[in-house]
């Protein structure tokens, strides 16, 4: 029965806070019996395992348990464990909330208090003002045409802005009409799923490590999704052979997410290569080229052959994921189609926001906005690497300094352990596994931290809160 033996941690429902460990595991305990949830008789878990799943030291637990039973709160036995004391006093009988079933009145972790989810830029610097200054100058400007339904290749006040910046910025051979503005890379991707099953492919090969949601898009549109090994120096892309079924390959060439490595110079002609000798496509997914710390960031793969890279940005991590704005530069072969199938579906992006993005480019804005961000998620990943050294030197931080997350290689066995206390320690974070593909091997442990979630002032917290969990 549940409440005669509380095996793990994670049975418990303890909501610990602060750094006084000992006491927040006692005050959770006690509100624990007090509230009955845990039922007098329940023998709780020995020190030893409570302690590896909440990530203290054996002792700090071993303490806590023999306090309380000063206090009355708890027994111990030789041979029956630490068990929950009966009490004199009647206690008011456990509520489970209405809405929940008893599966789900079962302990469980606090809802997290820091998040380093990757996958968003810190929210609270959107440049709100600056945005609102484009935003007025674009809509007068605008011509009354703007206002229908137009291009479903988007705005060409756009579409030339974005060709200038992404030469200049990223080294991307773009022109305007070989532009598309979508909603996200989720929205292109699924565009250029349709097209390509259109015309007859069966697969596009993707990475060992990424995000399922993307392959999910790839399988909606009816497409096979090998994936390609992987080794230290990156994907193996020397794997791709012809003739065969792999159309396109889906790639994160300058910043594998989540690995994070650059895909070195080798493979990179090689992949591009192997798309000339078939007649397939490199779909590169360039989600957070402007942010490189150590050198200026690689170019774009794009730039060393146009007509079989279809080049894919966002300004997702740039500026912010609610903007729903992205852009594709195509090859000429598959311009036409691409927007045509856009135009069958939706015309997505509206027009004002994509004139204010053409202004806030123009204007000088976004290179700005980009130059500030770039410092401030520069300076968190260096306090994250110097932490994560003083903190735990058996966990090595990998990866190019880039983007907006860092992997955390962690000793061999350990990624689930440090998640299970993290989920306890109320920090919302991801492993690795999280993004492998299902039938890749499991070989790696770690951490994929997103430091440039959190707000400023949540930002030394939630790595206060990473130290902790780190073996
Ligand atoms: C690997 C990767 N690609 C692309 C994106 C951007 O997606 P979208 O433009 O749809 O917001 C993300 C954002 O999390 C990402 O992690």
């Amino acid at each position: 029965m549940a409440n005669e033996w509380a095996t793990f941690g994670a049975d418990l429902h303890l909501e610990l806070r602060g750094p006084r460990l000992r006491a927040g595991l006692m005050d959770a305990l006690r509100e624990a019996v007090r509230s009955g949830r845990l039922a007098a008789g329940t023998r709780l878990p020995s020190s030893r395992s409570l302690a590896a799943d909440l990530g203290m030291a054996r002792n700090t637990v071993a303490d806590a348990y023999a306090e309380l039973v000063a206090e009355g709160w708890l027994t111990a036995r030789q041979g029956s464990g630490t068990r929950v004391a009966a009490r004199a006093e009647p206690r008011p009988p456990a509520r489970p909330s209405p809405a929940s079933s008893p599966a789900l009145s079962l302990p469980r972790p606090a809802p997290p208090t820091h998040n380093l989810k990757a996958g968003t830029p810190d929210l609270a610097s959107f440049p709100r003002a600056e945005w609102l200054t484009a935003y007025r100058r674009a809509l007068t400007a605008a011509p009354n045409e703007a206002f229908g339904y137009g291009d479903p290749r988007g705005r060409i006040e756009l579409r030339g802005a974005l060709a200038d910046y992404l030469a200049r910025a990223r080294g991307v051979h773009a022109r305007p009409e070989r532009i598309v503005v979508c909603a996200g890379f989720v929205h292109g991707l699924m565009l250029i799923g349709q097209v390509l099953r259109n015309r007859g492919v069966r697969e596009v090969a993707v990475e060992s490590y990424g995000l399922g949601l993307h392959t999910g898009l790839l399988t909606g549109a009816g497409l096979g999704t090998p994936v390609l090994p992987y080794d230290e120096r990156g994907t193996r892309v020397e794997e791709l052979s012809w003739p065969g079924p792999v159309g396109a390959v889906l790639m994160t060439a300058a910043h594998q997410f989540p690995l994070g490595g650059a895909l070195p110079p080798d493979r990179r002609s090689a992949v591009v290569d192997w798309a000339r000798a078939s007649g397939g496509f490199v779909l590169e997914d360039d989600y957070d080229g402007e942010f490189r710390y150590d050198r200026q960031p690689v170019g774009a793969l794009q730039g060393l052959d146009p007509e079989r890279v279809v080049y894919f940005g966002t300004a997702s991590k740039s500026l912010a994921p609610g903007l729903r704005l992205a852009w594709m530069v195509l090859p000429e072969s598959l311009a036409g189609e691409v927007a045509a199938t856009k135009g069958a579906v939706d015309w997505s992006s509206g027009a004002p926001d994509q004139l204010a993005f053409a202004e806030f480019l123009r204007s000088g804005a976004y290179d700005r906005h980009v130059r500030a961000m770039r410092l401030r998620y520069r300076r968190r990943r260096d306090q994250l690497v110097t932490a994560v050294a003083a903190h735990s030197p058996d966990t090595r931080v990998s990866g190019i300094a880039a983007g907006l997350h860092a992997v955390l290689a962690l000793p061999p066995g350990t990624e689930q352990a440090v998640l299970r206390s993290a989920a306890w320690h109320g920090l919302a974070v991801q492993g690795v596994n999280q993004f492998r593909r299902p039938t890749v091997p499991a070989t790696l442990d770690g951490l994929v931290v997103g430091y440039a979630t959190p707000t400023d002032s949540a930002w030394q917290g939630a790595l206060r809160s990473l130290c902790r969990v780190l073996p």
